[in-house]
């Protein structure tokens, strides 16, 4: 995978050449500052550590006076982050150092030679650092003597051997491309241990299993974005997006590791029995423990690692979020239904599939226009011929309370007469290549050059580029889609862009290569609320991603294949994805790729209606595939499991302000549910969607039956379309037809649902509400509500939201306001609850308002479910009321 990295690999595990000099220990404000030294280079490094608030340390690692600054980097991380009081030196003796943090139960022991430090919260050890020795550090150096101009030809014959292979470090060739590293060698790389875990998860994106796997010597997992059509499944390679966030868990904590470098980095994993040193000899059979531990190298940049210390999955969560920053709360519509295809033709194709979900009763929400529709893939333009009058075409469907996303890609058409290109090129805001001209590859349009979206005047102005007067002919019903933003370049190597082009602020693309799409999307996502005069919350999808990008929208896994293994992986890469901080996260239904055979298109409908961004797309080469062209049996059932989504959105939405606000993934591992259970430790075909919802999509193709796995022994699971109660838990066979979704609610939670459906999110305003209530085992349960106007941002600004708690408990159901500061106005109603595991018919059910009336409830009871039904409600879902049951 990665040539750049191949001399730090043959650095093997063994004692580091690293010592720590602890005479060079000095305090800071808020931080402890160190340094180490190599044997062999004794090149000094200086150490950084910091407590940050919330169970979180970070370490820093750098030159003390490098050659140039190294790559830090910047804007990931959200502002100020909040520095836990300081940490103070609570032993010292020879070889070893102690530091405690104020308020925690936390130490840090650092240890001098070899350099090491572990981590103890609470007097366990959870995690250390250089372990194996395999801190690694490329200090910069002047280049090699005789180091031809960037010319360079590898067979020059002025070169001798010896220099040869020194330059061999400053220059690589990768087919018939030459890479020249302006400042040479300068990887590093470091190792962890996680003491007592054989579950890590996390470091999207891959096309692999959750749990992540050990790796061998070609094997590692790589952190380097990429645009691979088609890609493999159960492969390692980078693909479209990076997250550099791992988590480790057992049973009793959860803990995290984010490295921050957005240069190639590789991850190498090895899970082992390991038998603590500590452990008297006597007792050691005893004592082998499992312990994993895993290897970062990357590229270039710094050592920049947060250590995260749980102990929870939520506390991760909380953890990562607070220096990454939240999921963004996306407007209502764009959890609802998308439509899409490469391409669709014209306004009167667009037309056509708008009518078609009518006449098909489908609701849907939007629909999407790929890269055929500008004027010879000229993003911001529209073709003349296939799209004379697109304000009319989104006049039309804003009237039927619909959207648009059109494709906007970082690669500008080389054109002195496409005025997006002459302005940039004006204004210097391409990437450059070696030699200081515009950096020129070839994508889409042909010849392409490539907004340098790391250099904060260019993305201002690209913001700019979406104001209405700017981007002629839209509206505010449209909203934008970035893709090939890995760069892809075709022709490049990797089919991407060089290495050795140049940034803002003179950085190689290769310390700045897994930010590339990041910053198309922060700049895109400015632009749509500046549009909007900073009202209006944008929604921008992205193929390329990297740690922090769920600041700025959604994302999804990129061109897969219409086939069942594919439709299959989607959940564990969905699962990682939202591991790593990002909700807003799906795959194209259908498979993007090829036909499916409608019986894998209603199956991956069916999934998709229960996952986070749910959009249909097909690829250029494959037949239409709207959800009525195959047959009025598969048409009903796509139409159930879309009606269904939209019947979940409460639901959903509320997951999604939670996801915001307290950065809970809104489709979540099994694990992160029942952290104690291990059985679910490697469960990957099925998974929570909040914290209330166990979904085991049908993956085989002609399944009759599924296995699911039914977690907790004292846990009650409930059927949650035909509300039986499943007295046991375990794995259990259920039968299912072409129709099922296999979705069970678990006893204990309350999940809003609307009555029915709507033409699209819009119309379902005023629709009312249902309310399952499913008991647990003491006849509790408890939920929420989440509302506000959907689209814009006074919830933030002005407090315009509701968010209501329903309880049961003692036979009471009751509905109370879960955040006194929110306020919203809405006439809409609770009209039907829904109560299961109700043991025995009640006499009486009656209401009580907050004007203290109480009035009789019409109930039916379902002995065969124990189900309680009461309809015709009409209860406000913005008051507090309470229902009584006798
Ligand atoms: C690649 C994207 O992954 C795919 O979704 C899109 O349709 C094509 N580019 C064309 O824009």
């Amino acid at each position: 995978a990665s040539r750049e990295l191949s001399d730090s690999k043959l650095l093997l595990p063994g004692k580091s050449l690293y010592q720590a000099l602890l005479d060079s220990v000095t305090l800071c404000n808020d931080s402890v500052k160190l340094q180490i030294v190599s044997e062999k280079n004794k090149v000094p490094l200086l150490v950084e550590i910091y407590a940050i608030d919330g169970n979180i340390f970070r370490l820093k690692i750098n030159e003390i006076s490098p050659l140039k600054s190294r790559y830090e980097v910047p804007d990931v991380l959200i502002k100020n982050l909040p520095l836990r009081g300081k940490l103070s030196i609570a032993q010292k003796e020879t070889g070893i150092l102690v530091l405690t943090c104020a308020n925690e139960d936390c130490k840090l022991h650092i240890t001098a030679n070899p350099f090491q430090i572990e981590l103890e919260s609470k007097g366990e050890t959870v995690l250390s650092v250089n372990t194996n020795g395999l801190l690694y550090f490329e200090h910069l150096q002047p280049p090699p003597q005789n180091r031809c101009d960037i010319s360079y030809i590898p067979q020059c014959s002025v070169c001798d051997a010896e220099n040869q292979e020194d330059l061999g470090l400053w220059q690589e060739e990768f087919g018939s491309f030459l890479d020249i590293k302006a400042n040479g060698p300068s990887s590093i790389g470091l190792d962890f241990s996680l003491h007592g875990c054989e579950h890590v998860y996390g470091i999207p994106e891959h096309a692999e299993t959750l749990l992540l796997k050990n790796t061998s010597d070609d094997d590692a997992y790589r952190l380097f974005n990429l645009d691979v059509y088609g890609h493999k499944i159960h492969d390692k390679m980078g693909i479209y997006g990076s997250v550099p966030f791992l988590l480790a868990h057992k049973p009793n904590r959860t803990s995290g590791i984010f490295w921050l470098n957005s240069s190639e980095t590789v991850v190498e994993i090895n899970t082992k029995a390991h038998v603590p040193s500590r452990s008297p000899p006597a007792i050691t059979k005893q004592r082998v423990v499992p312990q994993t531990d895993v290897r970062w190298m990357s590229e270039s940049g710094i050592i920049d690692v947060f250590l995260l210390m749980g102990p929870t999955p939520f506390d991760i969560f909380k953890q990562y979020a607070q220096l990454t920053g939240t999921q963004a709360l996306p407007p209502l519509f764009s959890l609802g239904y998308h439509q899409c295809r490469w391409n669709y033709e014209d306004e009167q194709d667009v037309k056509t599939v708008d009518t078609g979900f009518d006449e098909h009763d489908i609701p849907y929400d939007v629909i999407w226009l790929d890269i055929e529709h500008t004027e010879g893939k000229r993003y911001f333009t529209w073709d003349k011929k296939k799209f004379q009058h697109p304000e009319r075409m989104q006049e039309l469907l804003k009237r039927k309370k619909r959207k648009l996303v059109v494709i906007i890609d970082p690669h500008i058409k080389v054109d002195p007469m496409y005025a997006l290109y002459s302005q940039a090129k004006k204004k210097g805001y391409f990437v450059k290549n070696r030699k200081g001209q515009d950096f020129e590859g070839i994508c889409w349009p042909g010849s392409s050059s490539y907004l340098d979206f790391t250099n904060p005047e260019v993305r201002e102005w690209y913001a700019d580029q979406f104001a209405f007067k700017s981007y002629k002919g839209s509206t505010d019903i449209l909203f934008v889609w970035n893709d090939m933003n890995e760069p892809s370049v075709f022709k490049g190597a990797e089919l991407t862009m060089q290495r050795d082009a140049v940034h803002h602020g003179n950085w190689e693309h290769r310390e700045v290569h897994n930010l590339y799409g990041f910053y198309q999307q922060m700049a895109t996502a400015e632009g749509l609320i500046k549009r909007s005069g900073g009202q209006k919350r944008p929604f921008v999808l992205t193929r390329s991603f990297f740690a922090g990008s769920q600041k700025y929208g959604a994302v999804w896994t990129g061109d897969n294949i219409a086939e069942w293994s594919y439709l299959k992986i989607s959940i564990p890469m969905l699962l990682t994805i939202s591991t790593a901080g990002i909700s807003f996260c799906g795959a194209d239904v259908g498979g993007f790729i090829g036909d499916p055979e409608p019986e894998l298109l209603v199956r991956w409908y069916q999934a998709g209606a229960y996952q986070p961004f749910f959009r249909g797309h097909a690829n250029i080469e494959s037949k239409r595939r709207e959800p009525w062209l195959f047959g009025d049996e598969n048409t009903r059932i796509i139409r159930e499991a879309i009606r269904e989504r939209y019947t979940l959105l409460p639901y959903l939405y509320s997951l999604f302000y939670r996801a915001h606000t307290t950065a809970e993934p809104v489709m979540r591992p099994l694990w992160v549910e029942f952290p104690k259970e291990q059985e679910t430790f490697g469960v990957e075909d099925e998974y929570m969607l909040g914290n209330a919802l166990l979904v085991h999509p049908v993956i085989e193709q002609k399944a009759t039956t599924v296995n699911v796995l039914l977690p907790g022994s004292d846990e009650v699971w409930y059927d949650f379309r035909r509300f039986r109660r499943l007295d046991y838990s375990g794995t259990l066979k259920i039968p299912v037809t072409l129709e099922s979704i296999p979705v069970f609610q678990r006893g204990g939670s309350v999940v809003p649902l609307k009555t029915t459906v709507g033409r699209s999110t819009e119309w379902m305003t005023d629709i009312s509400y249902e309310l399952r209530v499913a008991l647990d085992s003491k006849d509790f349960a408890v939920g929420e509500l989440y509302l506000d106007d959907g689209h814009s941002f006074q919830y933030l600004h002005k407090k315009q939201f509701l968010h209501r708690k329903f309880t049961f408990h003692k036979n009471i159901f009751s509905s109370s306001c879960a955040d006194e500061i929110g306020q919203y106005h809405t006439k809409c109603v609770v009209e039907r609850v829904l109560i299961l595991g109700v043991q025995k018919q009640p006499t009486s059910v009656t209401v009580s308002l907050q004007d203290g009336k109480d009035k009789e409830v019409v109930f039916t009871y379902d002995a065969k479910t124990s189900m309680l039904t009461l309809e015709k409600l009409l209860l406000n879902v913005g008051a507090d009321w309470e229902i009584h049951i006798k």
